[in-house]
């Protein structure tokens, strides 16, 4: 559990807390897994990015002016019975065509619509994990799926990772050390790193994941978000031999509430994903994988992503330069070529927990990147995840003005 608590502040800013009392009167109901769960900081602080005073540069949030109204839907009431769990085939052959677009060349077949992306993952690891397995991911990585991974009582193992993404060497050392069943992977513009995979990397990786015969978990939301020139060929298109999931996501570019997302595998994994998926939830809410198919049946996805990513681009840029400007001489700043977060090494010695808290008090909401470490010994609050997507330019300027005086304020 974390305890985001300060001395005489915990009205202020208090988690979820989970106490004693309530694990010993169901211990002998929850699973351990269940028992040892984290709660995710980025869900418990979104009350906080919902006040309208306060300045959140802390959730995954899209902006929601960019959002395009909803599109009318006919005959509504062909949406209102039971429909198939594979998904409304109509938007499968859509998200088919979408996905080998990208390079990854797929059938509707291979196609699983989900209630988000973040089912995806839950799908696969109850597939394919049981208690003790290992999984092998990026340091730091998208917080959510080590919940999942930690619920399904996997053992996650980090592999180096830097801006061009996880280091081959150290992940062939890892996979012969620990003889994982998966990888997973968050290749372009990660979550909260924002790194993008060099084509060099992608390759070594594929050939490696190949050599060995483990999954690949590919996990890929904010590919549509790009701003500047990248090559992002999924890796699973260059496997030869290996089994492969896909999985992406109109959350962070048409409506997250909607919930639909998609998992794509390869022909012999897909049985078993669709055996899960009855057994999960029968299927996806049709009347969201109806809104998100009539719009792009209208052709107005490419024209909506070209106006996302310019917006996006130029808030990138305007907190790229406030960075730069307030924090430039003490700390390095990257510029992500995508998706929406900076993530910030702070000066050594600086506590992330201790900026969420002095920042919140100027109305700033920042979030610590100490949840994306998977590992304890890697455990380390010396970094930061800002989202750059909801905030206008002006609020983008004040936030990081307010931030900087917070991190100034302790260093040395
Ligand atoms: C890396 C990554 N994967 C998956 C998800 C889940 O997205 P959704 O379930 O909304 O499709 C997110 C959301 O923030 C994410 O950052």
């Amino acid at each position: 559990m974390y305890l985001y608590v300060f001395s005489g502040k915990a009205s202020m800013l208090c988690t979820t807390l989970i106490t004693d009392l309530d694990l010993m009167q169901l211990s002998h109901l929850l699973t351990p897994q269940a028992q040892q769960m984290e709660s995710s900081l980025v869900r418990e602080l979104l009350q906080y990015s919902q006040q309208p005073d306060i300045l959140s540069l802390a959730g995954g949030l899209p902006d929601e002016t960019l959002m395009p109204p909803l599109p009318d839907l006919a005959p509504v009431t062909s949406f209102a019975q039971y429909g198939p769990s594979e998904g409304e085939p109509a938007l499968r052959q859509q998200i088919s065509h979408i996905i080998s677009e990208r390079g990854l060349s797929v059938e509707s077949s291979q196609v699983l619509v989900t209630n988000g992306s973040q089912q995806g993952l839950d799908l696969i690891s109850r597939l394919v994990l049981n208690p003790g397995d290992v999984v092998l991911t990026e340091q730091p990585t998208y917080l959510a799926a080590l919940q999942v991974f930690q619920l399904q009582g996997a053992v996650v193992k980090t592999v180096e990772s830097d801006e061009t993404g996880m280091n081959p060497e150290a992940l062939k050392a890892a996979i012969e050390q620990y003889n994982p069943k998966a990888v997973y992977l968050i290749p372009n513009f990660q979550n909260p790193a924002g790194h993008c995979y060099s084509v060099a990397r992608r390759e070594a990786i594929a050939e490696i994941i190949d050599a060995h015969n483990i999954l690949l978990v590919e996990d890929d939301p904010y590919r549509d978000l790009y701003y500047d020139d990248v090559v992002i060929t999924p890796i699973a298109s260059l496997l030869n031999a290996a089994p492969w999931v896909y999985m992406g996501s109109f959350s962070k570019v048409l409506w997250p509430g909607l919930r639909v997302g998609y998992v794509s595998a390869s022909p012999s994994v897909m049985p078993f994903l669709v055996k899960i998926k009855q057994a999960s939830d029968l299927h996806t809410n049709r009347l969201g994988q109806s809104l998100v198919s009539t719009f792009i049946a209208e052709g107005k996805l490419p024209a909506h992503l070209e106006v996302i990513r310019s917006s996006y681009k130029g808030k990138r840029d305007v907190m790229a330069a406030a960075l730069e400007r307030e924090l430039g001489d003490c700390m390095t700043i990257h510029a992500p070529k995508g998706g929406m977060f900076f993530w910030l090494a702070l000066p050594e010695d600086v506590s992330s927990k201790q900026i969420l808290h002095d920042a919140l008090e100027q109305k700033v909401l920042v979030l610590p990147g100490t949840p994306f470490f998977p590992t304890r010994e890697a455990y380390t609050d010396g970094f930061l995840r800002l989202s750059f997507a909801r905030l206008s330019h002006a609020d983008i300027e004040k936030s990081i003005t307010v931030l900087a005086s917070v991190i100034r304020s302790h260093i040395g």
